[in-house]
């Protein structure tokens, strides 16, 4: 690596987590593909893991890396799964899926005996919400599903949520999971409880699942100019 970066010191500090022969979740964004980079000097070096991705775009970075991937249908147990976020909050809650990978992230993170959080500390929230909320929907009927989302984050204190269809940057076209679905980017400003908001969203009829994360990070690792803190909980 051509110097460290807040991003690169908190994912070297994750491989400290990682044991020989673990099966690990392979997170997505451009901390957890640090990440990968660093595994795969590890694994050339004589380390064995097996990664499960999370995303087709990690799979390929993976693949490239040199890290083993294993299909999560094939996999009796996940050890870790190191990921990146795009908030952290109070008690670890995160929100993610600024890359679009969140029901892949968070099948495979809920499945996780630990999952460490790598980001550098511009993540580090006391309020959550500044980060629009991603909001994976089934197609079918997307936007009656949208004002669904909208009037659950307003019940929910947002005075106006944006409630916003996410384009792909090149096409200009609704972007695409790997699922097959469409994502709502959900500008609130704050989510204030985001236990009762995580309920609520799961209660949508057309919603596949959301970008919040909660209780399942037991550790976060921030990255910061000199070096990375570990938080554990
Ligand atoms: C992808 C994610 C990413 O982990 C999140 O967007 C953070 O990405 P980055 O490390 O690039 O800031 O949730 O769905």
């Amino acid at each position: 690596m051509n110097g460290e970066t807040p991003k690169s010191h908190a994912a070297r500090a994750a491989l400290d987590y990682v044991k020989d022969n673990m099966v690990l979740g392979l997170g997505s964004g451009s901390t957890a593909e640090i990440f990968l980079e660093l595994l795969g000097l590890r694994i050339a070096s004589g380390l064995k893991v097996q990664g499960i991705p999370t995303s087709k775009r990690t799979a390929e970075v993976a693949e490239e890396a040199g890290i083993e991937l294993l299909s999560i249908e094939h996999a009796d147990r996940i050890d870790l799964t190191v990921d990146g976020a795009d908030e952290i909050g109070p008690k670890f809650a995160l929100i993610k899926g600024g890359g679009g990978c969140l029901l892949r992230e968070k099948i495979i993170a809920n499945a996780s005996d630990l999952m460490v959080v790598i980001a550098d500390e511009s993540k580090l929230v006391e309020t959550m919400g500044a980060f629009a909320l991603p909001v994976e929907v089934d197609r079918f009927g997307f936007s009656i599903t949208a004002k669904k989302v909208f009037d659950v984050l307003k019940q929910d204190g947002t005075s106006r949520p944006d409630v916003v269809l996410r384009e792909d940057k090149n096409s200009g076209k609704p972007f695409i999971t790997d699922g097959g679905h469409y994502i709502l980017d959900c500008a609130c400003g704050e989510i204030t409880h985001p236990v009762k908001t995580a309920a609520q969203l799961c209660a949508v009829p057309g919603v596949v699942e959301h970008g919040l994360f909660i209780d399942m990070a037991r550790v976060v690792i921030i990255g910061g100019d000199h070096g990375a803190e570990i938080l554990e909980r």
